[in-house]
C-alpha cells in the first residue's frame, strides 16, 4: 500500500481496530486513511466499531478510500443512499437551494415546505405529513402522535396509554425507543426506562391478537418494522402485516409501520408494506427521504390522527428546512424516473438465487426481500461474519456484520446486473478462501 510522508509520532495501529502507546522516541509511518483512523479513536467516541475503511468519495454503487482504492458499496449507509452516492439531480437540487435560503426555522413559513407537504402527502397517499430529520426522531414523533390519539380520540387515561412493540426491534437509539429494545447493547446501563410499552414476538400475530383482547382498552398503536432489518433482516411470514393490521383494527389500536430502512424502493415495492397492499395508519419514514444528502425523515398520517398536535407542542428546529425539502423532492423523484422498485426486485432474486446456490461451509442461510438480504455465516476455524468483512474489504467489496454472525446485503438500487454479478464473484471468492 502507498504510504503517505506523514508520520505518527504517539499511536501505532496493532491490528485492524487496537491501538498501542509508542514511546516518544518511537516513529512509524502511516498511510492517509490510517492517519484518520487514529483522529477518531483519539477525538471521537467510541460508540461505533467501523470497519477500517476510509471512504473520500463517491459516485453511484461505488466509493473509494483515501489511497485511491475502489470498492462497491453493499450497506448503503443502511439503506440511506437508495438513490446512489451523489446522485447528480439530488446533490443539484441540495446545491440550488444552498444559494437562495438555508434555513427559516418553523417560526416563519419558508417558499418549499408546503410545495414538500403536497410532493410527499401525494406520492404515499396521506392527509399531513411531519417532517423531522432522523429515523429516532421520526419513530418518537410516531409515538407521540398515537398517544395523543389514544387519549384525545380513544379515550385511555393519560397516564395508562401503552405502544405495544416487537422482539428484536430497532427503531433509533433514543431513550424512549431504546425502551422497546430487548438487546442490551442498545439499553443497558442507560438508567431507567419509560413506562408504557408491551414487547411481544415479532412474526407473530397470534401474540398482538393476546395482548389486545387482555388490554386492548389501554392500547393506543402497534409499532412494528415490515422487514426487521437491524435485528438481521428477518422477514416475516407473508400475510403478517395484514393479519396484524386486521387485529389492530378490530381494537381500535393504530398500525404503525416503520419503514425507515425498508421503505422507499428498497424491498422492491415503494413499501415494504405494499407486498400486503397494508396501508398504515402512521408511516415512519427516512434515510432514502433525503437521498444520503440530507437526514430527512417524515411521520405521515390522516387528519384524524395529525391534526391532535397542536401548534407548539412538538417540532424541530431543522425539520422541515429549504433544503432538506428540495433534496426530499429530488431524491423521491428519481426513485421513480429511474424505476428503482423494478431494478430493487428483479436484481434481488439474482442475489437471493446467486448466492443460495453457492455451495459455501459458510454460509448457513441467505434470505431477504428486493435488494435487503442477509448471509447468515457458519464460523468455521474461527472466524466469524466480521472476517468476511473485512476480507470482501480486501476484495473490494464493503458490508458490515449486523449481531455476530449475519451480513447484511443491502446496495444502492441504481446498481446494474453487471455490476452485481461482478460483486457476487468477489462476494464468493471472500467466502471461499476460508475452506
Ligand atoms: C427501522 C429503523 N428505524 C429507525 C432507525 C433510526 O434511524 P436514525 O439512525 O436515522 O435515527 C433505523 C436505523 O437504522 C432503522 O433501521
Amino acid at each position: 500500500m502507498v504510504k503517505s510522508v506523514y508520520i505518527c509520532k504517539f499511536f501505532q495501529i496493532q491490528n485492524e481496530t487496537n491501538y498501542q502507546l509508542l514511546t516518544l522516541n518511537q516513529y512509524i509511518i502511516m498511510t492517509k486513511s490510517e492517519e484518520f483512523m487514529e483522529m477518531e479513536a483519539k477525538y471521537g467516541a467510541h460508540n461505533y466499531h467501523p470497519l477500517p475503511v476510509v471512504l473520500a468519495k463517491g459516485e453511484g454503487a461505488f466509493v473509494w478510500d483515501c489511497e485511491g482504492k475502489k470498492y462497491f458499496d453493499f450497506l448503503s449507509a443502511y439503506s440511506a443512499v437508495n438513490q446512489g452516492h451523489c446522485h447528480p439531480k439530488i446533490v443539484q437540487a441540495m446545491c440550488d437551494q444552498a444559494h437562495r435560503l438555508t434555513l427559516s426555522s418553523r417560526a416563519f413559513y419558508n417558499d418549499c415546505l408546503g410545495e414538500w407537504e403536497k410532493y410527499v402527502t401525494e406520492y404515499f397517499g396521506y392527509e399531513k405529513v411531519l417532517p423531522m430529520n432522523s429515523g429516532a426522531e421520526a419513530d418518537e414523533t410516531a409515538l407521540k402522535l398515537a398517544r395523543r390519539w389514544g387519549v384525545v380520540k380513544k379515550g385511555i387515561k393519560n397516564d395508562e396509554v401503552k405502544i405495544v412493540c416487537c422482539e428484536g426491534n430497532f427503531h433509533g437509539r433514543t431513550i424512549t425507543i431504546i425502551t422497546m429494545s430487548n438487546d442490551p447493547e442498545s439499553y443497558a446501563n442507560y438508567g431507567p426506562m419509560t413506562p408504557g410499552f408491551v414487547r411481544i414476538p415479532y412474526n407473530d400475530p397470534a401474540a398482538l391478537e393476546k395482548v389486545l383482547e387482555a388490554e386492548g382498552d389501554k392500547i393506543a398503536g402497534f409499532l412494528v418494522e415490515p422487514i426487521q432489518g437491524e435485528a438481521g433482516v428477518y422477514v416475516p411470514d407473508d400475510g403478517y402485516l395484514k393479519k396484524c393490521y386486521d387485529i389492530c383494527h378490530k381494537h381500535n389500536v393504530l398500525f404503525m409501520a416503520d419503514e425507515v430502512q425498508c421503505g422507499i424502493a428498497r424491498t422492491g415495492k415503494m413499501l415494504a408494506c405494499d407486498h400486503e397492499n397494508v396501508r398504515p395508519d402512521i408511516l415512519i419514514l427516512g434515510k432514502a427521504l433525503g437521498g444520503g444528502v440530507m437526514p430527512v425523515s417524515a411521520v405521515l398520517a390522516d387528519d384524524d390522527i395529525m391534526l391532535n398536535i397542536k401548534p407548539g407542542e412538538h417540532g424541530s428546529t431543522f425539520g422541515g428546512n429549504p433544503i432538506a425539502a428540495k433534496v426530499s423532492i429530488a431524491a423521491l423523484q428519481v426513485i421513480k424516473d429511474e424505476n428503482l422498485m423494478q431494478n430493487a426486485e428483479r436484481l434481488g432474486k439474482i442475489f437471493r438465487e446467486e448466492m443460495s446456490n453457492f455451495q459455501s461451509p459458510m454460509i448457513e442461510k441467505v434470505r431477504g426481500k428486493g435488494l435487503l438480504n442477509a448471509i447468515i455465516i457458519r464460523p468455521r476455524n474461527g472466524k466469524e461474519a466480521w472476517d468476511v468483512c473485512l476480507k470482501m474489504r480486501d476484495l473490494g467489496v464493503l458490508a458490515k456484520p449486523t449481531h455476530q454472525h449475519i451480513i447484511r446485503f443491502a446496495p444502492p438500487l441504481v446498481i446494474t446486473e453487471a455490476q452485481l454479478r461482478e460483486a457476487m464473484e468477489l462476494i464468493k471468492s471472500a467466502l471461499k478462501s476460508f475452506e
